[in-house]
């Protein structure tokens, strides 16, 4: 049997590296520290049902995955969300219809990456904390003690500052990489046994602590206790409050969003509060992906290209190819 090749992280970078892989015949190893496939596109389950708190919809521009999508929504992994945009800024609140075709993970975000994760190997809960290579192979290191290999190769797709220290055996390569800079959102999801008397199911936000409010049962699919609303902060907003505690993220955001919604909003019957730490990164980047082909380590992610989900999965193509032509 072929020794496989390592995955770390079970975003849709790591999981479009793996798809990419496995179809050209490599066997592939995935690990994530988390409790299952999906990272910031992954739904979080709570008493008012599975809530996106990450990527709240996709848009595709790239043919490739265009193409990716039509075979995704064929197999019912994903639907068009077509919500009833508002747009608010300096306090005023406005329709703001648009052409653009936006995609969502059916029933919720998670379910896509779930789907792509297939029957490939993967060991959740697992945080890589070293990689290293021995005579002929790599091998890893978690939390926990615990050593894991032989590797051929190494595909590393997670946030570049959790990269960083994972590619020390790369030098040139954790230097790049140690240069890109990525920024929090904090979000929020409310649930209200009403539902609030708005048509909006999708608001972009200006001028607010906030930057992007969803109605998440507008989305195709979605089950929920009552009407679940989430929130996401600015950047700058979150980066100010990075500490603050989870009642207190909550309670700015619920004002603020009662503030613009142009209705009455009484207290939620629901509410949580999360921060992703590494959201997005702070600038653009036109690599595809990062790699040093003849030690066998690469580097993807979104923060190679657009920052958005269809830039991750681009990202995960390219840096499977990187690998495949250097096999040849
Ligand atoms: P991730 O999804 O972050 O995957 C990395 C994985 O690596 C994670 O599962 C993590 O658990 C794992 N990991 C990290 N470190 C380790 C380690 N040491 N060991 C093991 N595993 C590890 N994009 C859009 O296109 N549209 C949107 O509307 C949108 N909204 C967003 C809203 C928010 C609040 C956030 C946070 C993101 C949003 N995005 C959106 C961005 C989109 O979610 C990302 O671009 C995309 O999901 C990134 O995928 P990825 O595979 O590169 O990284
Ligand atoms: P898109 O084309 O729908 O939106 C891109 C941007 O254009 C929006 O952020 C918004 O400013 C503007 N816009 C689009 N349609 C609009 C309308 N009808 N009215 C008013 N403004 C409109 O989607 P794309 O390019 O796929 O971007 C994905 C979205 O994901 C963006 O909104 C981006 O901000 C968000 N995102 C959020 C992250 C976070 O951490 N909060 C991380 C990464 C992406």
């Amino acid at each position: 049997m072929t020794v496989p090749i390592a995955i770390i992280g079970a975003g849709i970078a790591g999981l479009s590296a793996a798809g990419a892989l496995v179809k050209a015949g490599q066997r592939v190893h995935i690990f994530d520290k988390s409790r299952g496939p999906g990272g910031r596109m992954s739904s979080k389950r709570s008493e008012a049902g599975s809530l996106d708190l990450g990527a709240q919809y996709f848009t595709a521009r790239d043919r490739r995955f265009v193409s990716q999508l039509q075979s995704w929504q064929a197999e019912g992994h994903v639907a068009e969300w077509a919500p009833m945009l508002f747009n608010a800024k300096a306090g005023q609140l406005s329709p703001s219809p648009d052409e653009q075709t936006r995609w969502v993970g059916t029933p919720r975000m998670g379910a896509l990456t779930r789907a792509m994760i297939s029957d490939f190997p993967a060991v959740y809960g697992c945080r890589v904390t070293e990689v290293f290579r021995g005579k002929d192979y790599w091998h890893l290191l978690d939390g926990e003690g615990a050593s894991h290999g032989p590797f051929s190769q190494v595909v590393c797709a997670v946030p570049a500052p959790q990269a960083t220290p994972l590619l020390a055996a790369a030098p040139k390569l954790a230097a790049v990489v140690a240069g890109v800079k990525m920024d929090p959102t904090w979000a929020v999801a409310l649930g209200f046994d009403t539902p609030l008397d708005t048509r909006m199911q999708g608001c972009f936000v200006q001028d607010s602590p906030l930057d992007w409010l969803a109605r998440d049962r507008s989305k195709p699919g979605r089950v929920s206790a009552g009407d679940t609303w989430v929130l996401h902060a600015t950047s700058e907003w979150s980066r100010e409050h990075i500490d603050l505690s989870r009642e207190a993220v909550i309670e700015h955001l619920h004002g603020a969003f009662a503030e613009l919604v142009g209705c009455a909003v009484p207290m939620p019957s629901f509410a949580l509060a999360h921060r992703w730490l590494y959201a997005r990164p702070a600038g653009n980047h036109e690599w595809g992906a990062l790699g040093d082909a003849d030690l066998g380590i690469y580097a993807c992610g979104d923060w190679c290209l657009s920052g958005r989900v269809e830039g991750a999965w681009l990202s995960g193509q390219e840096a499977a190819r990187r690998l495949l032509e250097h096999l040849q």
